[in-house]
This record gives structure tokens, sequence and C-alpha cells, in this order.
């Protein structure tokens, strides 16, 4: 499927089949697609939780507004956002960048101010923004993923992050832009039509 294709075909889909298993193959085919989502100076701060059997899928549904779809889909993904990942992948990343040619070792120094410079100190707004922010990027890039392999999905951020966070021992810096069901949609139902403002309301040619 083409990515054209992929856009216009994804839907966030309301009713799965629970009969319908797919593999942890897929689901970690699918994730290193995601990864392919671009980030900022590639710092890539995302984690997922694969959630798959039905005992915890159950107990993401209670903490998720009790919908139905956290249940039936075959599995929910837990985007979970980094802020330290600053601190966590700068080297590794800055190591990978002079190795690949991106950029010569004197480069380093002036490279770790600019993120410090941007992102700010650990506990700070702007580094909950940056983690969010690209991890929101690797979720669209998860879904549109998805679709290119003929599976559906509905992100979701109708949930009690905190429960989320207990329930899944996910620490308590980090930060839960949403969370994506993941699945096949229940035979015999019909999607409605979707809807989108017009490109021209909001849309300035300067
Ligand atoms: C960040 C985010 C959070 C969402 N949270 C929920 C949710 O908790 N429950 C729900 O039923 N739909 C949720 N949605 C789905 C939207 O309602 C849906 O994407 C929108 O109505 C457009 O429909 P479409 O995706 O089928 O085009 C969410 C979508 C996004 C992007």
């Amino acid at each position: 499927m083409d990515v054209l294709e992929a856009i216009k075909r994804r839907r966030a889909i309301n009713f799965f089949d629970p009969t319908k298993e797919i593999s942890d193959e897929t689901i970690k085919k699918l994730l290193e697609l995601g990864t392919m989502a671009p980030s900022s100076f590639n710092l890539q701060p995302w984690e997922v939780i694969v959630v798959k059997s039905q005992d915890k899928k159950k107990a993401l549904r209670r903490c998720a507004s009790n919908q139905k779809k956290v249940e039936d889909a075959s599995a929910v993904l837990i985007f979970i956002a980094d802020p330290e990942a600053v601190e966590k992948n700068l080297d590794r990343v800055l190591d990978k960048n002079i190795e690949l040619g991106y950029m010569k070792s004197e480069g380093r120094e002036a490279t770790v101010n600019a993120v410090y410079g941007l992102y700010g100190p650990k506990d700070s707004i702007k580094r909950k923004i940056f983690a969010a922010k690209n991890t929101a990027f690797f979720a669209m890039t998860v879904m549109l993923a998805a679709q290119g392999l003929g599976l559906e999905t509905h992100p979701m951020d109708g949930f009690d992050e905190e429960a989320i966070k207990k329930e899944f021992g996910i620490s308590e810096g980090k930060i839960i832009p949403c969370i994506v069901a993941l699945g096949y949609l229940q035979p015999g139902v019909t999607l409605l039509p979707r809807f989108r403002f017009p490109v021209d309301e909001m849309t300035k040619f300067v």
C-alpha cells in the first residue's frame, strides 16, 4: 500500500475483532517501521509497552475510561515519552553521528550545548514538550505503518495517566502522550464518514 493510500484509509476504529491475534514478530516489525520517525537531534525519546494479555488489557481498560476497544483490540500500545532521554541517549547518538560521518568530533561540545540550550534542565517544561512531541511523531508513524501492514488502530488520550503508570510500573517523570489500540476491524461494521475542516480555513500562504 502506498503512503497516500495508508493516510486515506487510516481511521480511529471503535470496533475491533476480539478473536484476532497479532504475533510479537509483526508488532516488532511495526515498531521498527515506527522508529523511522524523525526526532529532535535523533534522540528518540520514546518507549513502548505492548499490552497483549487479556488480564493486562482488562487492567488497562479500567485505567482508560472503560473504553471497550482497549479490551477487544489484539494489542494496545502504551507510548511513553522520556524527558531524560537527553541524558540517556545523547552520548550514544553523538558517537554514532561521528562514526557515520554526520559530524566531526570537534563539533561534539557545540551540539551538547545546543541540546541543553534548547531543551533545558531535566525537570523543565521544555523537556516534557520535547519528549511528548517526538513520541507523538513516533506514534503517528506506527499508525500509518500499521495501515500499510493491513492493521487498524485507534489513538486515545481518554485515560488516567497516573493509574496507567502505577499499573504498568512506569516511572513518575515519564509522560504517556497516547495509547493506541491495534487490531482488525470487527466483520460487519460500517464506518461513519469522516469530516475535516477545509484547508482554506486553517491555512495562510505568506
Ligand atoms: C491524541 C488523540 C487522542 C484521542 N483520544 C480518543 C479517546 O480517548 N477515545 C476515542 O474514542 N477516540 C479518541 N481519539 C480519536 C479521535 O476521536 C478521532 O481520531 C477523530 O474523531 C477523527 O476520526 P478518524 O481518526 O477516524 O479520522 C483520539 C485521537 C487522538 C489523535
